[in-house]
């Protein structure tokens, strides 16, 4: 196994499983990711055929460069608790993981990712309240925000004063991003800020917002992506350079690997 020196300050792009089995125990200090949504596997609001629908705005609709996000609820849910084995066995005994998702509604009813998280050591979630939102039934509420799940090992603490920003946080969409579901990098830095840790982890990094708000705050990352565009996408934006390239978004429904 490799020491984690050698993957410190990296953008590598492969399958975040893969990479961070190969990854030693007990090595970094924070994990903060946003994985796919499964938005593809959904009952019937155009995300899964294609037609936009009530989602015809979503910058999702078109999917990830090289992700279908359409697997079977059952193995979506065993995928995701299997990363955040990994998360959680990757950091120390003071270390936390932040853990974005978005509750929806499936078949008219409320589905909670509490499949996922449940029996991992949630200490607390934080409300990420976005400007806007997607306004998809006249019989809901219009949706405005996604949760971020603290997962935390015993010793955590946040650093000093941090608590005083509550459990409702309220952040702007991310603008001016050729990623799907990009960050905004001021989330990122609020939740790095809030931490002592000096090494950050993204497992699934997309544009490399994880890594910019690392940077910006003097601490060291490690950022992982399955697609060679996104990578490519966070190298630019790390190095300062303009992101030109047209995105290839066709993908095919989810096979078995
Ligand atoms: C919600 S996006 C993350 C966006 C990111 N937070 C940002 O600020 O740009 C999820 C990312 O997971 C990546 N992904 C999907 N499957 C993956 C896998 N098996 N391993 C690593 N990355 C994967 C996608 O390419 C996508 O960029």
């Amino acid at each position: 196994m490799k020491s984690i020196e050698y993957f410190l300050n990296k953008l590598i792009c492969g399958d975040s499983l893969q990479v961070m089995r190969s990854m030693p125990s007990e090595s970094i200090d924070l994990a903060i990711t946003s994985p796919p949504y499964n938005l593809k596997n959904s009952t019937g609001n155009g995300m899964k055929d294609g037609r936009g629908g009530k989602w015809s705005n979503a910058a999702l609709l078109n999917g990830y460069t090289n992700h279908h996000d359409c697997m079977p609820h059952n193995k979506y849910v065993s995928w995701q608790r299997d990363c955040l084995t990994e998360m959680l066995r990757l950091i120390k005994d003071d270390g936390a993981i932040f853990y974005n998702h978005k509750w929806r509604v499936q078949a008219g009813l409320l589905q909670d990712r509490q499949d996922i998280v449940q029996g991992f050591p949630v200490r607390q979630i934080i409300i990420w309240r976005r400007k806007g939102g997607i306004n998809f039934n006249k019989g809901y509420f219009l949706p405005t925000y996604e949760v971020i799940y603290m997962i935390t090992k015993p010793k955590f603490t946040l650093s000093k004063g941090a608590n005083s920003h509550g459990d409702i946080w309220e952040f702007q969409q991310e603008r001016d991003n050729a990623h799907p579901a990009p960050f905004p990098v001021a989330l990122i830095e609020r939740i790095i800020s809030s931490t002592n840790a000096k090494i950050v982890l993204d497992p699934f990094m997309g544009s490399g917002t994880t890594a910019i708000a690392a940077r910006n705050l003097e601490r060291q990352f490690i950022g992982i992506d399955i697609s060679p565009e996104y990578c490519e996408m966070a190298q630019d934006r790390i190095t300062g350079k303009p992101y030109n390239q047209k995105l290839n978004t066709s993908l095919g429904k989810y096979e078995e690997a």
